[in-house]
């Protein structure tokens, strides 16, 4: 089954081909094309909206041309007949209304004029599902069930657990600020721009992690819920007690080592919580591997805390986590899902919808 998808929850414009192996369970990627407005967040220290979806209608034809044409050589301006897909799956929820529309009617409007069927596709299920991509050469994954996923993201930090293929159940979540979240506040404490997190992450690798003793919220609870706005406040009364100011024009050589220390020890209470709560649950619930996804799975100090743990507790769990950039908001991830979904949806009735959770 070939499958055309396209994702548009947030900041990113993205489309990709993906082929599926019925026989062999396996994902091969034909073409994946991302288009980001970051730079323009950069600026404003966050995502609007209103600038997001206006970026994403400049984007979506010139990305989808592009994705057509490197997968499959097809070309939407010349081509009399449709391309030769089986489905087109699209990302209708969680996001922001405005950046989901786009997607959601384009693939809507493909759908009726192709006669291609629509597979909808839950954010969420994408970044789990990115670590089915990981066996890009041809190999189906290994993943075995039951599996534990910690979704990390820039709105979400859950940890799921997954007896099958969508058979979810989500056993924890953050009661405040998601994981990225975290990194992105802290690093405009931090006059930072926008993400922050994979700047905090390159700034602490010449710092210090145990320079700052910085709270690690609920990592003793009962539960394996998180909570991430008390670190930020931690780090907002150090900033605000010794007055710093990380401007880059008075960035002293005792003030850069001291923005790495600090983002080093951010970094190392973030992971520490993250591993710590997950490799609990796996043991609670005894599954067979872990699955890492979202745009924090992509920090390395993460990923080796992980593998490390793993192996330091000789534990008989297989370690999944996606490439960097399957990790960050992606369309592959949407069609990874759809390959093993049997939801079906008719271009009349689809609806984008930003509430969706598991
Ligand atoms: O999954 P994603 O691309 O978008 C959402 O669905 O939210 O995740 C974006 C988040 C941002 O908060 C960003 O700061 C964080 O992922 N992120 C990282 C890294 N790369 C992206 N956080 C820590 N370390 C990284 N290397
Ligand atoms: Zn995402």
């Amino acid at each position: 089954m070939r499958i055309f998808s396209i994702e548009t929850s947030c900041d990113e414009t993205a489309a990709a081909l993906v082929e599926f192996n019925e026989t062999t369970q396996s994902l091969s990627l034909l073409s994946n094309i991302v288009a980001s407005s970051l730079s323009l967040h950069a600026t404003t220290g966050g995502i609007i909206p209103e600038v997001a979806a206006r970026e994403q209608i400049k984007y979506i034809l010139p990305v989808l041309k592009e994705t057509l044409q490197k997968g499959l050589g097809y070309s939407l301006e010349k081509e009399q007949i449709p391309p030769a897909i089986d489905a087109i799956a699209v990302t209708y929820g969680p996001g922001l209304i405005g950046s989901l529309l786009v997607g959601v009617e384009t693939a809507k409007t493909l759908s009726y004029l192709w006669n291609k069927p629509l597979i909808p596709v839950n954010h969420l299920y994408g970044h789990i599902y990115a670590n089915w991509l990981s066996s890009i050469d041809h190999q189906p994954a290994a993943i075995s069930f039951p599996a534990l996923a910690l979704v990390v993201s820039g709105g979400h930090t859950d940890l799921v657990l997954m007896k099958n293929h969508h058979e979810i159940e989500v056993i924890g979540g953050t009661r405040d600020d998601a994981a990225g979240e975290a990194f992105d506040k802290i690093g405009r404490l931090l006059n930072l721009p926008y993400p922050a997190g994979p700047r905090i992450s390159r700034l602490a690798e010449r710092g210090n992690p145990k320079a700052f003793a910085l709270p690690r919220p609920m990592i003793g609870s009962a539960d394996f819920d998180f909570s991430f706005s008390g670190l930020k406040t931690a780090v907002l009364n150090l900033v605000k007690k010794h007055k710093w100011n990380f401007n880059d024009e008075n960035l002293t050589q005792e003030n850069s080592q001291l923005l790495a220390d600090l983002c080093a020890s951010v970094e190392e209470a973030i992971v520490d919580v993250l591993v710590r709560k997950t490799l609990k649950a796996a043991e609670q619930y005894e599954v067979k591997s872990i699955l890492l996804g979202g745009g924090v799975a992509a920090n390395q100090k993460l990923r080796e805390r992980f593998t490390f743990e793993i192996g330091s507790l000789k534990l008989d769990i297989g370690l999944f986590v996606p490439p960097a950039q399957l990790c960050t908001d992606n369309a592959a991830m949407i069609a990874a899902t759809a390959a093993f979904s049997h939801e079906r949806a008719d271009w009349r009735d689809l609806s984008a919808n930003p509430q969706l959770y598991f």
